[in-house]
């Protein structure tokens, strides 16, 4: 990989272009120019290329109802199908889908044949318990071969499925149970982590008794540690019982590509997190699609995504990408620090991974660790199976990029930095490794195809070099489809009036004078990202709040932070004990009671105030809110 240092353009060795799939910045303009010339021509040859159509579809993109875009409408496929059957048919049944590493350091491979099997085993279960097709079904499980076989097997019997992260709190289940109205939920008796038994029965116990979960007619468990549970009897059963002996093959039902795959949360800017609802066939397509392009995947590749399969990542690039297209990919219980900080270059080294892809808070907070203990250190370990790196969920900074660069990929690995969200599906904006001249810090240029520009508050085109809102201007087979059970809040939320009909990402972008790549500036509304995870400022508050005890008013805003990127910084009046002075009993509101966030964004900062303050109502708090910062 050679340096020009002033500009630090980092190109592709003579050896990754050679040998990418994408191969050499033509071929990515000739996709470009592809799509420009033909744009539902290009997405239908690369469905037909990379899917397996039941029956094949003749629409590729309905802009009828705009902003509720069809793709591939009048086609079936099943998903699951897609990432099993169909390798196993290419003669790929004995190669290792899954090689799960547990917490404890414990290794289980699990081969296409043996992970269809296991995925036909759930599914048959799931139809005995009466689960059919439509049906929402919610998985609360952390990192295992059951977790993705759950998600496969849900996506075989056409149940929509819904996948809660671990870590999330009974009231956070509870309310994705009732918007989802799940008629099952799957689960472990606990989770383990960094070496600790951590509990997810007893968290569906609890959600279950919080009110409005009467959909739910079964709880499926699945032992993990073997530790005391509550059962509640016709309700809950354990896993084993149900699935292990259920016959190994299961007639895929084959949906429409509008069909919904999968629901999954994420936080907004206002009220309650959103059910994003993603598609079956335009979405297996970009996870596809992606997977090929931006990580390259080769037959002899061992893929490793560190994201848990609570998140979009973990979606697309654990439970959908890689398997479309028979890839051997690692699935990890634990957490990087434990036993110690070296456990992802460890791993790495034992079963010589060839493309790791993680967040940049994972990179920045192991770069302390090394710092500080040298036997974390990258270069402890033997890391020369790698030959591609990924970050994804929020910006890199440069600095983490160089030393992820240099320390992880020995100088000689491409980085793709990928801007994508949960709505998108996939990728949006990324190098291709093999093509894409990279600039640290810059998610470079659009995904081919993918319409992604910078605009005004008016949809205008910005020119390069000033910043502006970043949107996309044609819909693309990945992209939500609604808010589950609120079109109207999807319409407000990603296709405001004044946009000309664009979809609006919620981020802030710059393009560049000279190379026009793109460099992401950050969330433009209310939502922070702390460690690449998504949290809206009025959710946090109204959780703050919720303590009606103790907390009579709350504002939160986001603050710079060297390891998480953002940092949740709460301003919080008290009921108790009594504030003193007159003064503190009101946090930076305006006369009209609205929040000035901007402003208490600047004081967390510890920037000077620029802002107008003359609607505020108490303006004497901002002296002391400065002096208690
Ligand atoms: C938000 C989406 C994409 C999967 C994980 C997060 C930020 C994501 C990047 C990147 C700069 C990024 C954006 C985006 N983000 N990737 N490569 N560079 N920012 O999914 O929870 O839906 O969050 O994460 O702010 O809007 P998500």
């Amino acid at each position: 990989m050679s340096e020009n240092q002033d500009q630090k353009l980092y190109l592709p060795s003579d050896a990754a272009v050679k040998a990418a799939r994408i191969s050499g910045m033509a071929a990515y303009d000739r996709l470009v120019a592809e799509a420009a010339q033909d744009y539902t021509g290009y997405w239908a040859r690369l469905a037909r290329e990379l899917i397996s159509w039941k029956k094949p579809f003749t629409q590729v993109l309905d802009e009828s109802q705009a902003p509720f875009f069809k793709w591939f409408a009048d086609g079936t496929l099943n998903a699951s199908y897609n990432c099993l059957d169909r390798n196993i048919e290419r003669g790929l049944g004995d190669k290792t889908a899954l090689i799960f590493e547990a917490d404890d350091g414990a290794v289980t491979r699990t081969s296409y044949s043996q992970l269809l099997a296991r995925t036909c085993q759930i599914a048959n279960g799931l139809k005995a318990l009466g689960v059919r097709k439509g049906d929402r079904v919610i998985i609360y499980i952390s990192m295992s071969v059951d977790g993705v076989a759950a998600m496969q097997a849900c996506a075989r019997i056409g149940a929509t499925h819904s996948v809660v992260f671990g870590g999330f709190s009974a009231q956070s289940l509870r309310d994705r149970i009732e918007d989802t109205g799940a008629v099952a939920v799957i689960t472990a008796d606990q989770q383990v982590r960094g070496g600790k038994n951590l509990p997810l029965k007893a968290i569906v116990d609890e959600a279950l008794t919080l009110g409005g979960c009467d959909s739910v007619k079964n709880v499926l468990v699945v032992k993990r540690t073997g530790n005391d549970v509550a059962m509640s009897a016709g309700r809950d059963r354990w896993m084993s019982e149900v699935v292990d002996t259920q016959p190994t093959t299961c007639e895929p039902e084959w949906v429409e590509a509008e069909h919904p795959l999968f629901l999954l949360y994420t936080s907004g800017s206002t009220g309650k997190p959103k059910g994003v609802q993603h598609s079956t066939g335009g979405y297996l397509l970009h996870a596809a699609l992606t997977t090929s392009w931006t990580f390259d995947l080769q037959a002899s590749d061992v893929f490793w995504c560190t994201a848990d399969i609570g998140w979009v990542t973990g979606h697309t690039y654990i439970a959908y990408g890689p398997l479309a297209l028979g890839g051997t990919e690692i699935v990890f219980e634990g957490v990087p620090t434990y036993p110690d900080a070296g456990r992802f270059w460890k791993m790495i080294q034992d079963h010589k991974v060839t493309i790791f892809y993680t967040a940049p808070t994972a990179i920045r907070s192991l770069i302390k660790a090394a710092e500080t203990n040298e036997a974390v250190h990258p270069r402890k370990y033997d890391l020369s199976s790698l030959r591609l790196l990924g970050s994804v969920g929020e910006p890199i900074n440069p600095a983490a990029w160089e030393w992820y660069h240099a320390n992880v990929g020995g100088g000689r690995c491409p980085i793709v930095d990928t801007f994508w969200q949960t709505e998108t599906g996939g990728h949006m904006i990324t190098p291709l490794p093999g093509a894409t001249p990279m600039v640290p810090g810059s998610c470079t240029l659009p995904f081919p195809g993918i319409q992604a520009a910078i605009v005004d508050e008016t949809g205008a085109d910005v020119p390069n070099g000033s910043g502006g809102i970043l949107v996309v201007k044609k819909p693309w087979p990945s992209m939500i489809r609604t808010i589950w059970g609120d079109g109207e809040r999807f319409k407000k939320s990603y296709f405001p009036p004044e946009l000309k009909g664009y979809y609006l990402a919620g981020d802030g972008a710059i393009r560049d004078a000279k190379t026009t790549y793109f460099t992401i500036t950050g969330r433009i509304d209310d939502v922070l990202n702390v460690s690449g995870h998504r949290m809206g400022t009025m959710e946090i508050e109204s959780a703050l709040v919720s303590c009606t005890e103790l907390v009579a008013e709350a504002a939160v805003v986001g603050r710079p932070d060297d390891t998480t990127g953002e940092a949740i910084c709460a301003f919080v009046v008290l009921k108790r004990p009594r504030p003193t002075g007159e003064e503190a009993k009101k946090i930076a509101k305006t006369r009209s009671g609205k929040i000035m966030r901007r402003l208490l964004r600047s004081i967390a900062k510890g920037e000077p105030i620029t802002q107008d303050t003359s609607t505020l109502e108490n303006p004497a708090i901002l002296d002391q809110l400065a002096q208690t910062n």
